[in-house]
C-alpha cells in the first residue's frame, strides 16, 4: 500500500506525455499528441494523448485511460509497480503505508520459514542416509544429473516427524510460523505440530524475485494414493498468481518469444536438460487469467505441450480462454500416443522436441482436426461453433478476432457470419466500437462539455438530473461527474478512471472527455447544449404522451385522453420556452 498522499502526489509530477513517450513516439497536433495505437493495428493515427486532461484514448479501438492504466496496460505492471515506476522518475520517495509493516512483517517471517525449509530440504537430500534417493531415484530412474538437482534445488523431506520443525527452531523460527507457511501441521490428537512434508522428494517453488514460496512433494512409493503433496495457499503463495518455472525461464522466453506449458514439474526438467529453457509448468491445473497475463510479459506464442492422453487435452483445452484472453497466440504440440514432454527429451533428445514444436498446429486446426466435415452432425458442428465462439469473444483486437473467425469459418467450411450470430459479447475493445454507434451524440456531447470545466456548472446540475438522459451508460457517466463535482470542485476526466475498476466504462470516460473543445466559445456551446439535452427529454416525454393518448382513445377511455391531453400541452410549452 502506498499512502494517497503520494499517490497525488506522483500524479502532479507526472506529465502522461512523457511517459507514454517513452514507449511510443507521439506527435503534436493541436492541444493533444497523436500517434499509431500501441493496442490495436492501424495505418492512421487515432490514439490521442491529452496533456490537458493527462488521459489517452484511441478513436480506432477504444482503449482509454490515464497515466497508471497506460502502464498498467501497456508495460503489464500492476498498480504498485506503476506507481513505483512513475515515482522514481519523478524522484519522488515512496514510504509503503505504516499500517502494512505488521503484514510486511509476517510475509518476511514467512519468507525466511520458506528459505530455511529449503535449505532443510537440500541437506536432507544430500545426507548418506538417504544416497538411494539420488543415486537411484534420481539418476537411475528418472534421469536427473546433479547439475539440474543444484539448479532446481531439488531437496527431500526426510522420515522424522519433526525434522523441519527442530531445524526451524534452531533458526528461531515458531512451528506456528511454519504452519502459516505451510510447512507444518497441528494434531490434533496431540495438540503437537510435525512437519507437513514427509518422506517426498521436494521441488520448490520460487517468485519471480528468485525467492521460494511453495513446494511440491514428490512421493517416492509405488502406490501411494497422494502422488504430490503441495503448500497449501498462504499470503505469500497463491496459485493462480503463480507459475513454476517462470523464474528461470523468463529471459529464455523473451529470447525465444514463446514459451511452453507442461504440466508437471518432470517436463519441465527434462526439457531443461536437454536445452529446452523457455519452458513453465501448470501444475495441473487450468490457466487463470492472471497467469495467462504474467506469460504475456514475456512471449506473445503459447506451445501447450501437455501429456498425449485425455487428461492432457482437457487441461489444454481449459487454458485456451485465459490465454487468448491476454491477447496470447495458442498453438497445440501433441506428443506421440502414450508420451509427454518428459518422456520424449529423455528418450529422444532436443531435436525431437523442436521437430513437434515445428508440427504445432493452431489451436483452431487442432480442434477441427478431428471433427469430419462430411459426416460431422448438426449438433457436433453447432458445438464447435459454439466453442469457438466463446473463444473469440475473448479476443480483444477486433481484427485479431475477426482472422480467428474467419480461420474457424474456413476449416469447418461454413460462413464465417455464423461466428458473428448468437456470439457472446466482446470483450472491451468492440464493445467501445458499438456503443460508440449507440450513444445519444447529443448527450455525449453534453458530457464532454463538462470534462472541460465550462464554468456553469452548478447550475446545470440543477436543471439536469442523470434520470434525463436516454443512455442508461452516459447517465451514469453522468452521475459520477456530479459526485465528483460535489465531492472535489472539478470534473477530472483522469481521477474518475482510478474510481472504476470496469476497462468498458473507462473507455467511455476517455472517449467523451478526449472531444476537443474551444476555449473561447465553450460556454456558449455548454448553453446550447442544455438546451438540446432538455428538448429531447420533452420530445422523448411528448412521444411517449402521444402514444398513450392514442391508446387512451382507442380504448375509449376519455377521462385518461384528456388528462394525456393536458400534460402533452404542458410539455410543449416548456419545450417552445427552451428553444428561446
Ligand atoms: P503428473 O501426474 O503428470 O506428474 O501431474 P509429473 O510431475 O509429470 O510427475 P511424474 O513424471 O509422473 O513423476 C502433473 C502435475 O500436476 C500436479 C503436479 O504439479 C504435477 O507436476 N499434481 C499432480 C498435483 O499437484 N497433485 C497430484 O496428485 C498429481
Ligand atoms: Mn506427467
Amino acid at each position: 500500500m502506498i499512502p494517497q498522499e503520494t499517490i497525488e502526489q506522483i500524479r502532479q509530477a507526472t506529465d502522461i506525455v512523457q511517459i507514454i513517450g517513452d514507449y511510443i513516439r507521439l506527435k503534436k497536433r493541436g492541444r493533444n499528441f497523436l500517434s499509431l495505437c500501441p493496442f490495436h493495428t492501424e495505418k492512421t493515427a487515432s490514439f490521442s494523448v491529452s496533456p490537458e486532461k493527462q488521459i489517452y484514448h484511441c478513436f480506432g479501438c477504444g482503449k482509454g485511460g490515464n497515466v497508471f492504466t497506460f502502464l498498467m496496460e501497456h508495460e503489464k505492471m500492476s498498480f504498485i509497480e506503476a506507481a513505483r515506476h512513475l515515482a522514481r522518475k519523478a524522484n519522488i520517495p515512496i514510504r509503503e503505508e505504516r499500517t502494512d509493516d505488521f503484514r510486511r512483517e509476517l510475509l518476511d517471517r514467512l519468507h525466511y520459514a520458506n528459505q530455511s525449509a529449503l535449505e532443510y530440504f537440500q541437506k536432507t537430500l544430500a545426507r548418506s542416509k538417504y544416497s538411494t534417493v539420488r543415486n537411484t531415484y534420481l539418476r537411475e530412474k528418472r534421469n536427473i544429473s546433479d547439475e539440474a538437482i543444484d539448479f532446481f534445488r531439488l531437496g527431500l523431506a526426510g522420515d522424522e516427524w519433526e525434522g523441519l520443525i527442530s531445524f526451524a527452531s534452531r533458526k528461531e523460527i515458531s512451528p506456528q510460523d511454519l504452519d502459516k507457511a505451510g510447512l507444518a501441521l497441528l494434531s490434533e490428537k496431540t495438540g503437537k505440530y510435525f512437519d507437513r512434508f514427509r518422506h517426498r522428494l521436494m521441488i520448490p517453488i520460487f517468485n519471480l524475485s528468485q525467492k521460494p514460496i511453495a513446494f511440491g512433494g514428490r512421493t517416492l512409493k509405488k502406490g501411494e494414493p497422494a502422488k504430490y503433496v503441495n503448500s497449501p495457499e498462504t499470503p505469500l503463495y497463491v496459485k493462480g498468481n503463480v507459475l513454476y518455472g517462470l523464474n528461470f525461464a523468463k529471459d529464455a522466453i523473451r529470447e525465444a518469444g514463446s514459451v511452453y506449458v507442461v504440466e508437471g514439474y518432470f517436463d519441465l526438467i527434462s526439457l531443461w536438460q536437454v536445452g529446452v529453457r523457455n519452458v513453465v509448468a501448470s501444475s495441473g491445473t487450468a490457466f487463470t487469467l492472471h497467469q495467462a497475463r504474467l506469460l504475456a510479459r514475456f512471449a506473445e506464442n503459447v506451445n501447450l505441450f501437455f501429456d498425449a492422453d485425455s487428461a492432457g487435452r482437457t487441461a489444454a483445452l481449459r487454458s485456451v480462454d485465459a490465454l487468448y484472453d491476454a491477447g496470447l497466440e495458442v498453438k497445440i504440440v501433441e506428443p506421440p500416443e502414450g508420451e509427454d514432454p518428459d518422456s520424449l527429451a529423455r528418450k529422444y533428445g532436443r531435436e525431437k522436441i523442436d521437430e513437434l514444436e515445428h508440427d504445432a498446429v493452431g489451436f483452431i486446426t487442432y480442434r477441427v482436426k478431428d471433427f469430419d466435415r462430411e459426416s460431422a452432425g448438426i449438433i457436433a458442428r453447432e458445438k464447435l461453433v459454439k466453442e469457438f465462439q466463446n473463444v473469440g469473444a475473448k479476443i480483444g483486437d477486433p481484427t485479431r478476432r475477426s482472422l480467428f473467425f474467419s480461420e474457424a469459418a474456413d476449416l469447418m467450411g461454413l460462413d464465417e457470419s455464423v461466428f458473428q450470430k448468437g456470439m457472446p459479447a466482446p470483450q472491451a475493445e468492440d464493445a467501445v466500437g458499438s456503443r460508440r454507434r449507440r450513444h445519444n451524440a447529443i448527450e455525449t456531447e453534453f458530457l464532454s462539455l463538462l470534462f472541460n470545466n465550462p464554468g456553469t456548472i452548478d447550475s446545470i446540475f440543477e436543471r439536469i438530473s442523470p434520470e434525463d438522459f436516454d443512455s442508461r451508460e452516459l447517465s451514469r457517466l453522468y452521475s459520477a461527474i456530479i459526485s465528483q463535482y460535489k465531492t472535489v470542485g472539478v470534473v477530472d476526466a483522469r481521477k474518475l478512471i482510478d474510481s472504476v475498476e470496469d476497462a468498458g466504462f473507462i473507455s467511455l470516460i476517455t472517449e467523451v472527455a478526449s472531444v476537443p473543445w474551444n476555449d473561447e466559445t465553450i460556454e456558449q456551446e455548454t448553453r446550447k447544449s442544455v438546451k438540446r439535452i432538455l428538448q429531447e427529454k420533452s420530445k422523448r416525454i411528448r412521444t411517449r404522451l402521444q402514444k398513450e393518448l392514442a391508446e387512451a382513445e382507442a380504448s375509449g377511455d376519455e377521462r385518461k385522453a384528456d388528462d394525456i391531453l393536458q400534460q402533452l400541452r404542458s410539455y410543449g410549452l416548456d419545450a417552445q420556452k427552451n428553444q428561446d
